[in-house]
């Protein structure tokens, strides 16, 4: 039998699957690792944990599989966007990893968007400089520790240092050079005029390939470490929230997808390169041919049920540990048990800032409208739909660009849950529907697999022969309408909290945590 092995490095951990060449899922493992923040809005990895996860995610999955090593035809990546990984001329990682969360580059910003112009950068990369992108972390480094950049040979994405550990190929792929800011979205090439103008040395920019082309052979240290036979390609990969369209077959105009998974996305194909009004939604290239996506990112969507359950929900997770469950399942379970709107209480998702529709370092979680009258479950559900209207609000901008998202495809840990299919559905008034496979990016870095690995002749066919939908959720009139009255208060409650968000950041500053 022939199968291929996608992998997804994410923010909590990285997972393989294993899958055959009909797009089955046979095995799967995931592995995790910790999230540091150094310091208040600060978020970064250690590269070598990323290695390790691979490594062991690969094995276990292998071994779940039951299947033998020669029965891998093709590996494929994906992985969290935006992450700057600099290796040295030995190939080397020079710093921890500086994270798509991370909202340290506020004055970076500022000044790429003095240096370059703020429609010019628009015109040049097809996005506004946000914190989380590549560019400013580099502005920021050069500002702050030239050091760092001074020893950088290469500086690419969190997927493409794993490549390289596994192929010692030193190459990157559209769907995440896209995410640098220093790329050109409509050329598919860098955009040197923006790299110049920042004073940034073009030759750390690695050569772009495509995510469906293989980029490079296992060598024999990375079949050593992984349990893969040398020799099999490795495809050029993509970006999680491009792998994750690709694996729900979310290519095409018209299409949209919605991930939960540690970031919230709205994203929706597009046949040419066109800037939303005012770039408030991402432009990218997908890892399709000829395909480009507007997407809409929300800093803690699963990042912030995650942080309940950690920091709130200690009954859920020894239940849990008692009945062999997972906590999540309790925690939907008592959301379940309070009506929609949460009896009032409203949660913002501003854990570590906001990127869309509120670019600001500065906002902070809330629960808004709590009366003694409410339980923990009130609260676990404000937590679930105050992720769905933040995902809403980026719904709202996709229309005004002109996409209808009358239906949505729902992957992430999100997708697991059918409270939150039904909520997604009745929030963002569209129809939601789950595929089969709804493990999300490293399906679509399968995908990407089995066509640099020549088991099909492009993605279209590939996603076509592998990509069904398990079951849809159709709103429900009379909880939209419940949910349109909430969403307007939560709407509202940003711009009237906005000032009183930077004060409090001043207040605390240099206490400590
Ligand atoms: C996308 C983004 C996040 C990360 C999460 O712009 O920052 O979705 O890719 O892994």
């Amino acid at each position: 039998m022939s199968y291929v092995i996608g992998v997804d490095i994410g923010t909590s951990g990285t997972k393989a699957l294993v899958i055959t060449a009909e797009g089955e899922l046979v095995g799967q493992a995931t592995v995790e690792y910790p999230l540091h923040h150094p310091q208040p809005g600060w978020a970064e990895q250690d590269a070598e944990d990323w290695w390790r996860a691979t490594c062991q995610a690969i094995q276990k999955a292998r071994q779940a599989a039951g299947i033998k090593a020669e029965e891998v035809k093709g590996v494929g990546l994906s992985g969290q966007m935006h992450g700057s990984v600099l290796i040295d001329r030995e190939g080397k990682v020079v710093r921890p990893p500086i994270l798509w969360c991370d909202t340290r580059t506020t004055e970076a910003c500022r000044y790429i968007e003095e240096k370059v112009g703020v429609t010019q950068l628009l015109q040049a990369t097809g996005n506004p400089a946000l914190e989380g992108f590549t560019a400013p972390k580099l502005v920021w480094l050069a500002q702050n520790e030239p050091e760092s950049l001074e020893k950088a040979a290469t500086v690419f994405l969190p997927k493409d240092y794993i490549n390289y550990r596994l192929t010692g190929e030193i190459v990157t792929e559209m769907s995440d050079a896209a995410g640098s800011l220093l790329f050109n979205v409509a050329a598919g090439d860098w955009a040197e005029d923006v790299v110049d103008k920042l004073g940034l040395p073009s030759y750390i920019l690695p050569p772009v390939k495509h995510s469906w082309e293989a980029i490079g052979e296992i060598t024999p240290a990375a079949a050593a470490a992984t349990g893969l036979l040398p020799g099999i390609p490795v495809a050029g990969g993509g970006a999680d929230n491009a792998c994750g369209a690709v694996g729900a077959g979310v290519v095409e105009p018209g299409q949209a997808l919605s991930s939960i998974g540690s970031s919230g996305v709205i994203l929706a194909p597009l046949a040419s390169p066109a800037v939303s009004p005012d770039g408030k939604l991402h432009l990218f290239n997908h890892a399709a041919p000829d395909r480009w996506y507007l997407m809409g990112v929300m800093l803690a969507a699963g990042l912030s049920y995650q942080w309940f359950r950690r920091e709130l929900g200690h009954l859920e997770v020894q239940q849990a540990e008692a009945g062999g469950r997972s906590p999540y399942q309790l925690m939907d379970k008592a959301a379940a048990s309070v009506p929609a709107g949460a009896g009032g209480v409203i949660f913002l998702p501003y854990l570590n800032g906001e990127r869309t529709p509120h670019a600001d370092a500065n906002a902070r979680g809330v629960f808004f409208g709590i009366s003694s009258a409410h339980r923990r479950a009130h609260l676990i559900r404000a937590v679930m739909e105050g992720i769905t209207y933040g995902l809403r609000d980026s719904v709202v901008l996709m229309r005004e660009a002109g996409q209808a998202i009358k239906s949505l495809r729902a992957i992430g840990g999100g997708a697991k849950s059918p409270l939150w299919l039904q909520m997604q559905a009745d929030i963002m008034q569209a129809v939601v529907e789950v595929p089969r496979i709804d493990e999300g990016p490293a399906f679509g870095a399968g995908l990407l697999a089995a066509v640099a690995a020549g088991i099909y002749k492009d993605i279209t066919e590939a996603v076509k022969a592998t990509v069904k939908i398990r079951t849809s959720y159709e709103p429900d009139a009379g909880l939209a309408a419940i949910y349109d009255r909430t969403y307007e208060i939560y709407r509202d409650l940003y711009p009237a909290l906005r000032p009183l968000f930077a004060r409090a950041r001043t207040a605390v500053a240099g206490v400590g945590q």
